[in-house]
C-alpha cells in the first residue's frame, strides 16, 4: 500500500454508519483513526473482525487494513486528524425526541483548540449544531470549527452507496473545516450540496420523512386496492414511469422499521412540536405503518380463524435484507402480536438470527427457511431475502401442515404457489 498523501481523519463511533464511513475514506487514501467507547468492537476490529454483517464492508476494511486505526482513547485521533467525523447514536428518547447524549459525551470530550472542527454525521434535529457551537463557546472552546454532513447511506448497501452518494451535503460557516470536508468528498464526484448548518440538519430529516411517507403512501393505496379489486403492483408500475413520482419506495409491503425512519420522522415531528407546530402529516405517516404491521395477523385470522395453538413461521426477521439490524424490525411487533394472540412463533433469518434473539421471548428459531417451514400451519414472508426466491415451494406445501403463506413484501410468485396448492395473499392485490 502506498502511503497517504491524502488528509489524515477521525472517525467518532464505528457502528454501521461509522465503520462504513472509516473504511470507504482509507480505500480513498485517508489514514483513518476510529475511536469507540464499546472496548469490546474496538478488540474485535483490531483483531480483524467486523462486528456488524454489511455487505462488502469486511474485504474494504480488509484491503486498506494498514490506514486504519482502532481504539478506545480520543487523543491519538486528536494528534493526527483536523476532521473528527461524529457517527454516535442517536435513539429516540421515550418522548420521540432525538437522544443527542452520546453527541454530547463526544461535544465534552474535546479540548480546546483552534485546529480541529467537529463533522456531524449523526443525524441530529435542526438547531443541534447551533446549540453545539454555543456550548463550545460558553467553554471557551470557540477555535472548534462545525460542520454538518448528514450520512445517507442504506444498511445493506451501504459500501456502494457511500463511494457513489447520490449527494454530499456540506453545512457549514464557509470555513477551511468546511473546504476540507468538500476535499475530502471530491474524488468520490458526487454532486455537492454546501450549504448552511440547520439546512443541512434539515435536509436530512427531510429526505427521510418523505421516503417515509412515500411508504405509508402507498401502504394505504394498496389497502384500497385489496377493497376495490385493483392490484398496487400494476398501480405502483403505472405511477413510478411518472418522472415526477419515480418508481423508488413505492412498494407496498408490511412497514417500514429500522434505525432510521421511525425514529427520524419522530424526531422531526417532535421537533416541529417543540417550535409549536404540529406536524400532521408525520403524525398519520406513522399511524398507517403502525396498523400496516397488524394487518397481517387480521389476514392470517381471515385465513386460519383462530390463531390459538397455529404454528406461524416467519421468514425473514431483520428489518430489511442483507443486514443483521434488528432495530424496529418489523418481525418484532409481528412475533409478539401472534403470540398475544396464541400462535405459535417460529422464525428463520439468514443472518440477524443472533440479534433477534435478544429482542424476541419464546420464538424457536430454525437453521433453514425449509426447516422452519416444515410443519407450520402459515407463513409470513416479512424479509425478501434474495434467497427464499429460490425456495422449492413444491416440497415446502408438502412439509407444511397448513397452507397459508402471506407475502409481506409481494416478493414471492403467486402463480407458482397457488400451482403447488398453497393459500397465497401478498399485499395490495384486489
Ligand atoms: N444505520 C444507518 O443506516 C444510518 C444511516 C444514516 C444515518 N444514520 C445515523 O448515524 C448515526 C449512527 O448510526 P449507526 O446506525 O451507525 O449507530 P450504531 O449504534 O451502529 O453505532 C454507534 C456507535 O457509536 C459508539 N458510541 C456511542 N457513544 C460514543 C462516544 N461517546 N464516543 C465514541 N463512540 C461512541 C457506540 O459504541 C456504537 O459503536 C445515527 O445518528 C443514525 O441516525 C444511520
Amino acid at each position: 500500500m502506498t502511503p497517504s498523501t491524502r488528509e489524515p481523519i477521525a472517525v467518532i463511533g464505528t457502528g454501521y454508519v461509522g465503520l462504513v464511513t472509516a473504511a470507504g475514506f482509507a480505500s480513498l487514501g485517508n489514514d483513518v483513526w476510529c475511536v469507540d467507547i464499546d472496548a469490546a468492537k474496538i478488540a474485535r476490529l483490531e483483531a480483524g473482525e467486523v462486528p456488524i454483517y454489511e455487505p462488502g464492508l469486511p474485504e474494504l476494511i480488509a484491503a486498506n487494513r494498514e490506514r486504519l486505526h482502532f481504539s478506545t482513547e480520543l487523543a491519538p485521533a486528536l494528534e493526527r486528524a483536523r476532521l473528527l467525523f461524529v457517527a454516535v447514536g442517536t435513539p429516540p428518547t421515550v418522548s420521540g425526541d432525538a437522544d443527542l447524549a452520546a453527541v454530547h459525551a463526544v461535544v465534552d470530550a474535546m479540548p480546546p483548540s483552534d485546529r480541529h472542527a467537529l463533522v456531524m454525521k449523526s443525524t441530529v434535529p435542526a438547531g443541534t449544531g447551533a446549540s453545539i457551537k454555543r456550548v463550545l463557546a460558553e467553554r471557551g472552546k470557540s477555535g472548534f470549527r462545525y460542520v454538518s454532513c448528514p450520512e445517507f447511506l442504506k444498511e445493506g448497501s451501504a459500501v456502494a452507496d457511500f463511494l457513489n452518494p447520490d449527494r454530499v451535503v456540506v453545512g457549514d460557516e464557509d470555513d477551511w473545516a468546511g473546504d476540507a470536508v468538500v476535499e475530502l468528498y471530491a474524488p468520490l464526484g458526487a454532486p455537492l450540496v454546501r450549504t448552511d448548518i440547520a439546512s443541512a440538519e434539515m435536509i436530512k430529516l427531510a429526505a427521510n420523512a418523505f421516503l417515509a411517507t412515500k411508504i405509508s403512501f402507498i401502504n394505504e393505496i394498496a389497502i384500497v386496492c385489496e377493497e376495490t379489486g385493483a392490484d398496487v403492483l400494476e398501480v405502483a408500475r403505472g405511477m413510478g414511469l411518472d418522472a415526477r413520482i419515480g418508481p423508488k419506495f413505492l412498494q407496498a409491503g408490511i412497514g417500514f422499521g429500522g434505525s432510521c425512519f421511525p425514529k427520524d420522522v419522530n424526531a422531526l415531528k417532535k421537533l416541529a412540536a417543540n417550535t409549536g407546530y404540529h406536524f400532521q402529516l408525520l403524525t398519520s405517516v406513522l399511524e398507517v405503518n403502525e396498523l400496516q404491521k397488524r394487518r397481517v395477523v387480521n389476514k392470517l385470522e381471515r385465513h386460519l380463524g383462530t390463531l390459538a395453538g397455529k404454528e406461524v413461521a416467519l421468514l425473514g426477521l431483520a428489518f430489511k435484507p442483507n443486514t443483521d439490524d434488528m432495530r424496529e424490525a418489523t418481525s418484532l411487533v409481528l412475533a409478539a402480536r401472534l403470540q398475544a394472540d396464541g400462535a405459535r412463533v417460529r422464525a428463520y433469518d439468514p443472518v440477524a438470527e443472533a440479534e433477534a434473539a435478544k429482542l424476541m421471548s419464546n420464538v424457536t428459531f430454525h437453521a433453514s427457511a425449509v426447516e422452519a417451514l416444515d410443519g407450520a400451519d402459515a407463513v409470513v414472508l416479512v424479509t425478501e431475502w434474495p434467497e427464499f426466491a429460490d425456495l422449492d415451494w413444491s416440497d415446502i406445501a408438502r412439509r407444511m401442515r397448513g397452507n397459508v403463506v402471506i407475502d409481506g413484501r409481494n416478493f414471492l410468485d403467486p402463480a407458482a404457489l397457488r400451482a403447488v396448492g398453497l393459500d397465497y395473499e401478498g399485499i395490495g392485490h384486489g
